[in-house]
């Protein structure tokens, strides 16, 4: 599955089923986070068979059998580093998704206490993605929350502003965007094209603003066409296309 299929697939899974992940997948995983954290500078890890900080007292009953998670750490002098943790991260539930694993982004509803115990004195550290195996169809609670969560769905015209009509493929690399997950389904970064380029901006109001931000920056970037172009990291920064259509 490439990368825009598991975007259409992709849908937030809170009730993993017992089966384990195969050897096959946690490799393909653990060679993904390797190769993410060589490119972002990052501490991101994974944690197998351990899914106590999402137990259903820690997760407010949000969440059952969770298994396995992905912690979502990096250093604190890099002042782009949650946005990075959003970027890379989404970049992994992606992959996840392709592998047929079901995944969901943890920001709330968790302890962050029995997290932190893998974490160093210098890293941030908010968020996890949990992921494993699911039942194809979502059990009536999970339909529910699901349902609660995404009773507003953006489109394209109310997360872009236009100074002229975009091409082709600043309307792909949105498609792509109003399908990435945010916390709360907030959907609040929003991308301006003026003057032939493309840039991206969240109010950085809320905890998990910079996450929502790399996200929705990976989904634009793959939506417009993977290694047409690519972003620079920061709030209000420009995507630069190397190939004109
Ligand atoms: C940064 C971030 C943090 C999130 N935190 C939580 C959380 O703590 N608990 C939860 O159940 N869902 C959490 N979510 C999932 C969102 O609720 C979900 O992405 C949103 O409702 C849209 O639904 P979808 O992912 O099914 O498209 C989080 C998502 C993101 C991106």
């Amino acid at each position: 599955m490439d990368y825009l299929a598991a975007i259409d697939k992709r849908v937030s899974r809170r009730h993993f089923t017992k089966d384990p992940v195969l050897p096959m997948q946690i490799t393909a995983l653990q060679r993904a986070l390797d190769e993410s954290n060589g490119s972002g500078g990052l501490n991101m890890k994974m944690i197998i068979g351990r899914g106590e900080p999402f137990s259903a007292r820690n997760s407010f009953g949000m969440f059952s059998g969770v298994q396995n998670y992905i912690i979502l750490a990096g250093p604190e002098s890099d002042k782009n580093c949650e946005e990075k943790l959003g970027y890379f991260g989404e970049g992994i539930v992606l992959l996840a998704v392709s592998l047929g694993l079901g995944t969901c982004w943890v920001g709330g509803t968790y302890s962050r206490e029995l997290v932190s115990e893998n974490i160093e004195p210098d890293e941030v550290m908010k968020c996890c993605i949990v992921f494993g195996n699911v039942k194809p169809r979502f059990s009536p609670k999970e339909l529910a929350v699901s349902k609660s969560l995404k009773r507003n769905i953006k489109e394209v015209k109310d997360r872009l502003y236009v100074e002229e009509t975009p091409p082709n493929w600043v309307v792909a690399g949105m498609r792509s965007v109003v399908k990435a997950p945010s916390a709360r389904n907030r959907q609040s970064t929003m991308f301006i094209y003026a003057s032939d380029r493309v840039s991206a901006k969240i109010d950085m109001k809320n905890d998990m603003d910079p996450y929502d931000l790399g996200i929705a920056k990976l989904h634009f970037e793959i939506g417009a066409g993977i290694g047409k172009g690519s972003w620079d990291f920061g709030n209000g920064a420009v995507y630069e296309r190397h190939e004109k259509d």
